[in-house]
């Protein structure tokens, strides 16, 4: 198993007086020291605007801007040329709605979204569907929780224009067919949104491999700081995209009347750009391939089977989303009979384990799966064997302490 508990000090700090256990990892990771002084060498030797100052530091602060960019286009597979920074998965998703959505999409035209989709990767596509007269359509997985060809063929019609989906749920943690999703939307002429804020954390992502034409990702969710994701779009694509935000560095020329946009990825990163978090995230990816993906899946999926084989044992346990340790990454959701989830994480807060509870920004998936809420388990490369001990040990006393057992 991994040991890098060390690199991340807030682990060590404890909370309730007992150790941290933190299992919230799907909703942000905790930082690793390595991250946390790039980002503070950068501001002490190379602060500056980028692409702004034609003196040296400005100079130097554009080279990292742009090393970065090149940086983390790699971790995914694309060319920089290819990478929009935004703030996170949610602003790169809404940038794709409402600049190929709103100026590509017609009346009677179908967005095809998973139910198990982010509200993220779902509102902004019901507002472009109310705008353009577009019709939402949506796909369900089987009664194992799986995304399934035949339900994939029945939905992805001539009508398809463009089919947003999670690599991997925030709920479910179930890694959906992207392949044959990409062939067959391609096979009718859809583009294909994929959102990676889930699944870069967990394995490796190669977009271009994938076939993907649009693909959103987090920093924060990959031990990076919050404010800082990205966008890859295809170059023609991107081409031929309005920009979503304009204002400073997104123009080649304004005249009083009118303005022409920069080349892509520059003509959609309006205003000052977050130039810190950049060398943050770059040196979060530097980190996960310093510790390798074979050893950061082998360690996340023992994991996941250590915790899917203790709660199996737990009567009154309902987890979420079928699948074996391989084929889900990161999230476990589940419900404690007769418990509302909330009271659950209250309560294994109290034995120091952080979990998240609530609607985790899925409610049609709520709905579809019939509970109002649920809790969540998530992990990272910084947990242990131990953690998911004393996690199923906590569970264990969750149906005692609200007096429905002795
Ligand atoms: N999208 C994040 C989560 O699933 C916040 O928790």
């Amino acid at each position: 198993m991994i040991d890098v508990r060390k690199d991340f000090p807030i682990l060590q700090a404890g909370e309730n007086g007992a150790p941290l256990v933190y299992l919230d990892n799907g909703a942000t990771t905790q930082k690793p020291v390595q991250v946390l002084d790039a980002i503070r060498d950068y501001y002490l030797r190379d602060n500056a605007n980028p692409h702004r100052g034609v003196y040296e530091l400005a100079q130097r602060a554009t080279d990292v801007h742009e090393d970065s960019r090149a940086r983390i286009a790699k971790f995914i597979g694309a060319d920089a040329s290819e990478l929009v920074f935004t703030q996170n998965s949610s602003e790169a998703l809404n940038l794709v709605a409402y600049s190929y959505g709103l100026n590509f999409l017609h009346a009677g035209d179908e967005i095809l979204v998973y139910v198990a989709e982010h509200h993220s990767n779902l509102v902004p596509w019901q507002r472009v569907a109310q705008q353009t007269g577009a019709v939402l359509q949506y796909l369900y997985p089987d009664e194992n929780g799986y995304l399934t060809e035949a339900e994939l063929d029945k939905k992805i019609t001539a009508r398809t224009r463009v089919v947003a989906v999670a690599q991997v749920s925030n709920v479910l943690g179930l890694i959906t067919p992207v392949k044959a999703i990409v062939e067959k939307a391609h096979r009718v002429g859809a583009v294909v949104m994929l959102d990676c804020a889930q699944s870069v954390p967990h394995m490796p992502v190669d977009v271009k491999a994938l076939d993907v034409d649009f693909a959103a990702f987090s920093g924060h969710k990959l031990y990076a700081p919050m404010g800082i994701g990205g966008l890859y779009g295809r170059k023609e694509l991107l081409k031929s995209m309005p920009p979503f935000l304009s204002g400073g560095d997104m123009i080649s020329y304004v005249h009083e009347d009118r303005a022409a946009w920069a080349e892509a990825p520059r003509k959609f990163e309006a205003g000052t750009r977050n130039v810190g978090g950049e060398v943050g995230l770059a040196a979060a990816m530097d980190y996960m391939e310093s510790i390798g993906w074979e050893a950061i899946t082998a360690h996340e999926e023992a994991l996941m089977e250590q915790t899917l084989d203790g709660l199996k044992k737990l009567p009154f346990i309902t987890v979420y989303g079928g699948g074996t340790a391989k084929e889900r990454k990161g999230v476990i959701s589940f419900n404690v009979q007769d418990v509302h989830p909330h009271d659950v994480a209250t309560i294994l807060d109290a034995e120091g384990v952080a979990v998240r509870a609530g609607h985790h920004c899925a409610q049609p998936l709520m709905e579809y799966l019939g509970i109002g809420a649920c809790a969540r388990a998530s992990f990272a490369v910084y947990n242990t064997q131990e953690d998911v001990e004393i996690f199923l040990n906590a569970l264990k006393s969750v149906r005692r302490w609200m007096g429905l057992e002795s």
